[in-house]
């Protein structure tokens, strides 16, 4: 794992400031003042930061002023302007990583709740049921380390939650997210977001929750291997156009974290009820694979630990807590 030097983030901070001043200029005196480094140690960060692509403008006179941006998922850019004191408060950045929520499980002992690890893109990405999760660059691939005081058998209710933390992301761009038990997120039908959360647990108790989520946002759907083409799509794909990743994942977090404290403070009942009001699934006739059997069924609701009822063809009710849900058309049972 990459260690964060000293340097890196008086390097955030700088940028953290030039963002928030918004194309105005800072002296390099306040910064060094503010940062209680030299000038010289500024003006070097400065022209790190230009390395990495920041268009910063330099005037002896005025300061520094940032121009522009790159496509990036830098701590700085996200952590200016976020307005969470919980989520996102520590960032980890990778521009290449095998997968996000191994790294956050590896520190999730001795890290905040709230602590983010994100990468532009994975190499060994991580999906349900032991599937590989394609994650080039252009997507959004993240992990939160979360620490609820909550016994194991709960824990379903942070992947319901995070469902509708990205649903209720991906509507405020205009587009009609729904989520598709158990937690993928569908924008027409086809998947643009799939969530892996993973638990340390005692018998009776959480230690830590990694909350993985991985987005297709500017990624190009023709790039998709062929087998997915017809049922996946991205941000990009559905908008006609680029979406602004740092902002997207600012949003996200804020809405995760007023959900999450919702969730602690009044329970899981509004939660459940959104994710209901959101749900692609009840109504649906569906085929769901679990380790030893297929059951087909109407999907008639999810129990308030966010198991699916199925209602069978023979009018059994049937709860289903794992598994794989294919959406069938009513009559399509092979
Ligand atoms: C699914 O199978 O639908 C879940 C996919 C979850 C992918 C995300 S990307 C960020 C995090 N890191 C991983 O390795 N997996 C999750």
């Amino acid at each position: 794992m990459k260690i964060r030097k000293k340097t890196d983030t008086i390097k955030d901070k700088i940028l953290e400031k030039l963002i928030l001043n918004k194309g105005e200029p800072v002296s390099g005196e306040t910064l060094a003042s503010e940062l209680s480094v030299s000038r010289a140690a500024v003006w070097k960060q400065v022209q790190a930061l230009k390395g990495e692509g920041y268009m910063i403008r330099s005037s002896t006179k005025r300061g520094y002023s940032l121009e522009g941006s790159p496509d990036v998922l830098a701590p700085a850019g996200i952590k200016a302007g976020l307005g969470t004191t919980i989520m996102g408060k520590n960032i980890h950045y990778f521009k290449e990583t095998v997968s996000t929520n191994i790294l956050a499980r590896d520190m999730a002992c001795s890290v905040e709740e709230g602590t983010v690890v994100i990468a532009e893109s994975q190499t060994g990405g991580r999906g349900r049921l032991g599937r590989k999760w394609i994650s080039p660059e252009g997507g959004i691939w993240l992990s939160v380390v979360l620490k609820p005081k909550m016994e194991p058998l709960y824990a379903p209710r942070i992947t319901l939650l995070a469902g509708v933390a990205v649903a209720k992301t991906i509507r405020s761009y205009g587009l009609p997210a729904k989520i598709k038990w158990p937690n993928d997120v569908l924008i027409n039908g086809k998947k643009v977001c799939g969530i892996l959360t993973e638990i340390g647990a005692e018998m009776d108790s959480i230690d830590y929750v990694v909350l993985g989520v991985g987005i297709d946002a500017n990624v190009d759907t023709e790039t998709f291997p062929e087998e997915f083409r017809d049922s996946s799509t991205s941000l990009k794909n559905e908008l006609g156009g680029s979406i602004n990743r740092v902002e997207f994942v600012q949003r996200l977090l804020s809405e995760l974290e007023s959900l999450y404290l919702k969730f602690q403070g009044e329970g899981f009942s509004s939660i459940m009820e959104d994710w209901r009001n959101m749900s692609a699934t009840i109504g649906e006739w569906v085929k769901i694979t679990t380790q030893t059997r297929a059951i087909y069924g109407e999907a008639v609701g999810v129990d308030s630990e966010g198991a699916l009822i199925l209602e069978t063809e023979e009018g059994k009710l049937e709860k289903i807590v794992a598994g794989n849900c294919e959406h069938l058309r009513r009559g399509n049972v092979a």
